[in-house]
């Protein structure tokens, strides 16, 4: 399978960004886990858990140790610090790139991802890998972006240049940005039956939880995206001011990119 860099890294900045990003969406997950009817005593692994405040969630749910699989070794050294202290005992964390994770066959209950399968290369074989380590029965459930709901109103000269650099900059390292939408058939082709789609839209007006989420995002990466034509620089500094001043008037919005949850059952 292709090597690629993770684009967001682990740093202070980045870590606190998840945090905030985390408390917006986590009811829309525990809403999924809801959906899927964790029960005590289930195996679960979850891929990516980054600050970790769902793998806790998943803990409580399975009223035990979670297995989990996580690239940075900040956020697994994060990992394991919070889950010292919530009495469910160690599960197993492989501090590793999915595609290098040792996973045992036919173990898991649930396996759970939020936001890591729209950075992947080769999204088929990385979900091949996770149908083969679930039990006949087990859940595979992600939830991932559909990018194309994307949009700031009113809308900037040069949006449509800007959501190209966006598809871009998570293709330079093979990923897909809006790979949630994929996501069905890539399950039925690794021979999962589709369970459950849900989909989530959030909006919001200037100063809103929403507004800050997405411009703390947009705007930290807003140099980065330059590098990708038909994206400019000049493009860059316009839209950045643009932004900036949108957030000033009551009249604003955002609409984010959709949030797919997709949960697919290996057969028995
Ligand atoms: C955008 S963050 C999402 C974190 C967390 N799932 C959440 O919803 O807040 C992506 C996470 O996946 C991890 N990650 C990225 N690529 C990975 C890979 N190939 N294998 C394991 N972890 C990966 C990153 O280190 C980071 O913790």
């Amino acid at each position: 399978m292709r090597r690629y860099q993770y684009l967001l890294g682990d740093a202070k900045r980045e870590a606190a960004r998840l945090r905030a990003q985390a408390s917006l969406w986590d009811p829309v997950s525990c809403a999924l886990f809801d959906r899927v009817g964790i029960k005590r005593g289930w195996r679960v692994l979850e891929i990516g858990p980054g600050q970790g405040s769902l793998h806790l969630e998943l803990r409580r749910r399975a009223g035990g140790p979670v297995d989990a699989v996580e690239r940075s070794p900040v956020f697994t050294s994060q990992l394991e610090r919070i889950t010292r202290k919530d009495g469910f005992g160690r599960g197993q964390v492989w501090q590793t790139d999915l595609v290098d994770a040792p996973l045992p066959r036919a173990t898991y209950d649930l396996i759970f991802a939020r936001w890591v399968f729209l950075f992947l290369p080769n999204p088929d074989a990385h979900i091949r890998k996770l149908v083969r380590a679930l039990k006949p029965g087990g859940l595979l459930a992600i939830q991932d972006y559909h990018r194309d709901t994307f949009a700031l109103v009113p809308r900037p000269p040069e949006w449509f240049d800007f959501v190209l650099a966006d598809r871009a900059f998570f293709a330079s390292q093979g990923g897909d940005v809006s790979i949630g939408s994929r996501l069905p058939d890539l399950y039925r082709a690794a021979g999962l039956t589709l369970a459950d789609i849900e989909v989530t839209i959030k909006t919001g007006r200037p100063g809103s939880p929403v507004w800050n989420w997405l411009t703390t995002y947009f705007i930290g990466v807003m140099d980065r995206y330059a590098a990708f034509a038909p994206f400019t620089p000049a493009q860059a500094r316009h839209l950045r001011r643009y932004w900036l001043a949108a957030s000033k008037s009551r009249t604003s919005r955002l609409i984010a990119p959709a949030l797919l949850d997709v949960v697919g059952r290996k057969p028995r």
